[in-house]
């Protein structure tokens, strides 16, 4: 939701520094590097640093949004924190317990409270089974009997994330994105889960689809008191379900900020600019003109990430230090991290230096009006009506992926 329409402030809004409810999850120091092998011998030649070194919290209650450009490793932290993968280094903890490298065995009754909805509605979702199989795959696989049976409680499932409970025994393909991007989030709520990982949940679908989906999911962190890690490289999907944000650039967190002081200061670089390009929610902003920061240049590759500050061979403000050291994520303001030499909006934390040669050309100004709106609630209402139920003529092709 919006600042304005966000329901209840989450008991987890309190701040990053230290204050509130003990965290849910905690991740200290997260660390995936993938090997490049060569040869039959499967030489390791290097390593693509998807993820380097992160430390954040996720209270409970809370929705953490995650933001940056593809690539950057957003999904790889998804499938760490949620341990599809392991870790190469640093500590996931939940509740408490360090879960870092739990074997397959150990993880399974861990498994019920932390689940993961997929971007992909069409791939994530196993062609060959019924929903009513898909729905109550939790179930088989952990061994549990709902109380009124299986199927009832599916039924009870489907009807909570707004499908006809009668359709149990369709196909994924009988349904639309949106529809089945609800069948993804109904097997996620099955073993009613804790933490709840969403990785891209609205990026494949319609616009007007991902209104629906977006304001489901926040209907039913109040209904059930769910905790959330949304992952978007959109930051209005972001900005609207969000209560704190953590922006990333090629495996780091370059800032986490609670939302309101993210969109109303942002202090990285990057998360400035990132920001320049999102239309204003504000209709009586709308029409009026704006600078939109132009990164030039592409993000560089994580298997050989620049020296320093990554961001520095793309930023305006680069100076000798941010080539050489690495800036720590530092806490500039209550509830706001940084990791920048020269922040925005905060005191210089490297005074004297002097910008690079060159680094004022590592971005274009661009001259904007403000139009167009993409801020899921800012779907003008005759989009937002429900859903056809009934099956759609969507196309056929089967998935290529079966993954459950
Ligand atoms: N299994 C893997 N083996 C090798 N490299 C991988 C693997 N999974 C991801 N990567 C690499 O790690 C980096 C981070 O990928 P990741 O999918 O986490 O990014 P992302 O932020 O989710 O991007 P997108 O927005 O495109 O989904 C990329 O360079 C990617 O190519
Ligand atoms: S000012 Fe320096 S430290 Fe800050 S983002 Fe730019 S390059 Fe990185
Ligand atoms: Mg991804």
């Amino acid at each position: 939701m919006t600042e304005l329409n966000k329901k209840t402030p989450a008991p987890a809004a309190a701040g990053s520094d230290g204050s509130g409810p003990e965290p849910l999850l905690k991740v200290d120091g997260l660390v995936k590097h993938f090997p490049i092998t060569k040869g039959v011998l499967k030489r390791k030649v290097g390593a693509v640093q998807a993820v380097d070194g992160l430390t954040f919290d996720v209270r409970p209650g809370e929705t953490l949004g995650v933001v940056g450009e593809s690539g950057c490793g957003k999904s790889t932290m998804g499938r760490l924190v949620t341990r599809l993968l392991e870790p190469t280094g640093g500590k996931v903890e939940f509740q408490g317990r360090d879960i870092t490298h739990l074997s397959a065995g150990r993880l399974r009754p861990m498994r019920r409270d932390i689940q993961m909805i997929f971007q992909d509605p069409y791939g994530s979702l196993n062609p060959r089974h019924t929903v009513g199989g898909i729905v109550s795959t939790p179930f088989r696989l952990q061994g549990v009997k709902p109380e009124g049976g299986v199927k009832a409680e599916v039924q009870r499932l489907l009807e909570l994330v707004g499908l006809n409970p009668e359709h149990y025994n369709r196909y994924p393909h009988e349904f639309s994105g949106g529809q089945r991007q609800r069948i993804g989030i109904a097997r996620a709520l099955a073993l009613k889960p804790k933490l709840v990982v969403a990785d891209e949940p609205v990026s494949a679908l319609d616009v007007s689809i991902q209104a629906q989906v977006v304001n489901l999911l926040d209907d039913l962190q109040d209904e059930l008191g769910l905790t959330y890690m949304i992952i978007a490289h959109d930051l209005s999907v972001i900005r609207h379900v969000s209560d704190r944000i953590a922006v990333m650039y090629l495996g780091k967190i370059v800032e986490l900020a609670d939302r309101k002081s993210l969109y109303e200061a942002p202090m990285h670089p990057y998360t400035k600019a990132l920001m320049s390009a999102v239309p204003v929610p504000d209709p009586r902003r709308r029409g009026a003109k704006s600078d939109r920061i132009l990164l030039k240049g592409d993000v560089p590759s994580p298997i050989s990430p620049p020296a320093g500050c990554r961001f520095h061979t793309r930023c305006w403000k680069a100076t000798e230090i941010c080539g050489t050291t690495e800036p720590p994520l530092l806490q500039l303001k209550t509830g706001h991290q940084v990791a920048c030499h020269h922040p925005e909006n905060a005191p210089d934390q490297a005074p004297g230096e002097q910008v690079l040669a060159g680094a004022r050309e590592a971005v274009e100004l661009v001259t904007v009006t403000k139009a167009e709106p993409s801020d899921p609630a800012e779907v003008p209402e005759s989009a937002k009506a429900p859903e056809p139920e009934e099956a759609t003529d969507a196309p056929d092709a089967a998935p290529d992926s079966t993954k459950e």
